[in-house]
């Protein structure tokens, strides 16, 4: 069994509005405490001794399809996360990065988001990263197109992964919370050899007990690569 470092773990946080619908709230409440279990997240991962970043699917491409009202709400719930969280980027050595297209966001917000990738880029334990307004298709397309732009031919599966948002590393694993079993859009260049963790779990239910529980299971999967086992 070969023992794999996990250094990229993604998650695509699903279930706010039924947990909320559970408990009688209105579905913003779910996307509250969502936001809080992020932090719990986040900073129980800047302590993994071999965990170098994050990626969260916060608001992807097609979230403008919900109400008017709810994609308002997350727009300002996001600027209240991200200028209370400095504090917490800073006490824990955590840098911030959001990937996907910001442009589409108001002025402030994509300012707030500037701000505090400024603020945080030389912190070292973990990067933290957004992806906001984010499909996996357009980062494709965009790193493509980036590439032509530049007269490049021949273009390589090395070049692709070099134009991308996301040139950190390839995902190790991805974890969906709340029982549903898709992708979505999400980082699909970069999970081609990522392993998949469902977790029936609401996100806004999610602990850093059953993170633990998945970073265990994870050591016990058998990652060959396409190749096989010695
Ligand atoms: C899915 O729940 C969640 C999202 C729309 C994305 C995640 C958003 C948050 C955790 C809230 C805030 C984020 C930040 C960064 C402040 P859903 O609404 O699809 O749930 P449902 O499938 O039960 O309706």
């Amino acid at each position: 069994m070969t023992k794999q470092p996990l250094q990229h773990l993604a998650i695509i946080m699903d279930g706010n509005g039924r947990w909320a619908k559970q408990k009688g709230l209105n579905r913003t409440k779910g996307h509250e405490k969502g936001a809080e279990v992020i932090r719990d997240i986040t900073t129980y991962c800047s302590t993994h001794p071999t965990i170098e970043s994050v990626t969260f699917y916060a608001f992807s491409t097609e979230n403008w399809k919900r109400p008017k009202m709810e994609v308002e709400f997350l727009m300002r719930l996001l600027d209240r996360y991200l200028q209370h969280e400095l504090a917490t980027y800073q006490a824990h050595d955590i840098r911030f990065k959001a990937i996907g297209n910001i442009e589409a966001f108001s002025q402030k917000l994509q300012d707030r988001i500037q701000h505090v990738e400024e603020a945080t880029k030389e912190n070292r334990s973990l990067t933290q990263i957004l992806a906001l307004n984010y499909g996996g298709r357009a980062e494709i397309t965009a790193a493509v197109n980036q590439l032509i732009a530049k007269g490049k031919r021949d273009i390589t599966e090395a070049d692709i992964s070099s134009a991308l948002q996301t040139p950190y590393r390839d995902v190790d694993l991805l974890i969906r919370t709340s029982g549903e079993e898709r992708i979505s859009n999400y980082l699909l260049w970069q999970i081609s050899y990522a392993e998949f963790y469902f977790s029936q779990t609401l996100w806004p239910d999610f602990t850093t007990t059953e993170l633990d529980e998945i970073l265990d299971d994870f050591q016990h999967r058998n990652r060959r690569f396409g190749g096989i086992n010695e």
